[in-house]
């Protein structure tokens, strides 16, 4: 019988995870489906429920519900517990849900294998303090950055995550915080957007002397055409720019080998997305 699988999210109609389980099962010869699901955040608990109840064995889960869905797990992966939040749950025996979080990994991976970018020893910085950067900043300090500095508008985020993360780090004084008008005499060698104001078509107020051509810049956010910050990083000079595409597929790729014990191959699918 077919094993259902799917993503849950809010709105959900444009995903892509679907096209690329779909294309990870035809490759790897699983016998299963994958679906998106709109689940409106007062009914997340309810519709989980049912979901489970029709036999999906596993779901992705995406905003607005990566939080909210880390309370109701029976048991969490040490990767979500870090990140403090799930996007890949697996439904177990008579309905125990475990959480994972296969986002840093993604990214790690993306940047490692995929572009060929070092973290070992890296300046980083990182744009934001949501929960996007939660869920990155655990993996990205296992890989040895040399700083990540956390630039947020709201200063007082940042430097709470910071400060939470401050005791995971090898050295308490690999992670900072700051606001963006501090950054101006900083350089960097890789540049992570996670703020959601490109949602909006914003590029929130970041010094432009933060950019030079030889920094990498990396969109967590991934869009059709280019996303505001990564138009206006090239606009400023950066010459090594990156949507979040990648993180995409390595994300579903790990979620995938959570589920099925089988790891997909991902560059078919990269060769096709923009
Ligand atoms: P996510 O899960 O996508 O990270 P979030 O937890 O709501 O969503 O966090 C959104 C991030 O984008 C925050 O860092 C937010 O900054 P604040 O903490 O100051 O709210 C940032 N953000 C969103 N819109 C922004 C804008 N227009 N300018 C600057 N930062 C913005």
């Amino acid at each position: 019988m077919t094993d259902r699988y799917g993503v849950i999210g809010h709105p959900i109609a444009h995903s892509k995870s679907p096209v690329i389980h779909q294309q990870f099962a035809h490759q790897t010869r699983q016998d299963v489906s994958y679906e998106a699901i709109d689940i409106a955040p007062d009914v997340l608990t309810e519709t989980l429920d049912s979901l489970i109840y029709d036999g999906f064995k596993g779901l992705n889960v995406t905003v607005p519900h990566k939080n909210a869905t880390f309370d109701l797990m029976d048991e969490l992966s040490e990767r979500a517990q870090c990140a403090g939040a799930v996007n890949t749950i697996s439904v177990e025996g008579e309905g125990r849900l475990v959480g994972d979080n296969t986002d840093g990994i993604g990214l790690i991976r993306d940047l490692k294998r995929n572009l060929g970018i070092s973290i070992r020893d890296a300046h980083i910085l990182i744009l934001g303090a949501g929960g996007a950067t939660r869920g990155i900043v655990p993996t990205l300090l296992d890989a040895g950055p040399h700083r990540i500095l956390i630039a947020n508008r709201t200063a007082a985020r940042a430097e709470d995550l910071a400060e939470e993360f401050a005791a995971d780090a090898s050295q308490p004084e690999d992670i900072a915080a700051c606001q963006f008008d501090e950054l101006e005499d900083h350089s960097f060698d890789l540049i992570i957007n996670a703020t959601s104001a490109g949602l909006n078509g914003e590029v929130p107020p970041f010094p432009i002397s933060i950019l030079r051509p030889e920094v990498v810049c990396y969109d967590l956010s991934y869009a059709m055409t280019t996303t505001p910050f990564i138009k206006w990083a090239r606009e400023h000079g950066a010459e090594q720019t990156h949507q979040g595409w990648g993180m995409l597929v390595e994300q579903a790729a790990e979620s995938f080998w959570v589920w099925r014990a089988v790891r997909p191959e991902t560059a078919p699918i990269l060769a096709h997305l923009p």
